[in-house]
């Protein structure tokens, strides 16, 4: 057994002494986005400090707890606060909670993250369906031995956001009203935003969305084979021409704002499994 995976069970046990809950869909709020929290029916809350293994948030909007719970009547488990790579976390640090979610039972993850438009027919507060991904994060998830009882030393990266999830989400989405767009988000390391020159780039590169979070999770459970949805909601619009400045304060009031849809959207989704 690798220490990876011991590293995981220790958790799992630890976990496992507080609630019997064997969650079905693991789930990832984004910065300024964790009130979905408010619609699981929560059966037991864990801190990240409590569990072994476990790296603690630093980010001040994230609250660093593991949530048990259902949500319309499906067994979750919800990371309230993720971890970055900009915190200084190493990327298997990053994707540690998304390999123990999968260990108590979640083959589904729903991630959702803040992101930048680049696309220029989206407006702050749109919220995108990620139909791909494009990983700018220097180092990978999955780098160093391979534990292949985890997943295979070479995953495919096809169909990673699951195409049958996505009809489904713009499914619920047009009976709940909720206008939605799709796209490539881009992941870069962060904590810079970008300049002019870099959100051009990303543009022309083929990236709809950029953020810092998102993509090492999402490798992570693609090579556990989990089904992935993911979700980003636009905080600002980075168009070179016409950029304006931001801030994380921005970041966090856009995703506030815009918050209400995601949490219907996800709420509906969850339901429609
Ligand atoms: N760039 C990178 N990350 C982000 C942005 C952005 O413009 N907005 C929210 N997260």
């Amino acid at each position: 057994m690798t220490e990876l995976s011991r590293e995981i069970n220790d958790a799992t046990k630890i976990i496992r002494k507080t609630t019997n809950i064997v969650p079905q869909i693991a789930i990832i709020l984004g910065t300024g986005l964790g009130k979905l929290v408010q619609n699981i029916d929560i059966n037991t809350t864990i801190s990240y400090k409590d569990i072994p293994h476990f790296p603690v948030s630093t980010v001040e909007s994230h609250e660093g707890r593991l949530i048990f719970g259902y949500l319309s009547g499906k067994p979750v488990v919800c990371m309230q606060g993720r971890f970055h790579y900009y915190e200084g976390y190493g990327m298997k640090e990053v994707t540690f909670p998304v390999r123990v979610m999968k260990n108590l039972g979640a083959d589904i993850l729903l991630v959702s993250n803040a992101a930048g438009g680049l696309n220029p027919l989206f407006e702050r507060g749109d919220v995108m369906l990620i139909t791909d991904h494009i990983n700018l994060l220097p180092e990978n998830p999955l780098r160093g031995e391979n534990d292949e009882s985890l997943g295979p030393r070479f995953p495919d990266m096809l169909g990673v956001y699951d195409r049958d999830f996505i009809k489904l989400a713009e499914k619920v989405a047009l009976q709940e009203k909720i206008s939605i767009r799709k796209g490539v988000y881009v992941s870069l390391q962060g904590p810079c935003f970008e300049t002019p020159a870099e959100y051009r780039m990303l543009r022309i590169i083929g990236a709809d969305a950029v953020g810092m979070s998102t993509v090492p999770e999402v490798i992570v459970a693609r090579h556990m084979k989990m089904k992935v949805l993911g979700i980003s909601i636009i905080t600002d619009m980075g168009l070179p021409d016409i950029l304006e400045p931001v801030s994380h304060e921005i970041v966090i009031k856009a995703a506030e704002e815009a918050e209400p849809k995601l949490t219907k959207l996800v709420t509906a989704f969850v339901k429609a499994l």
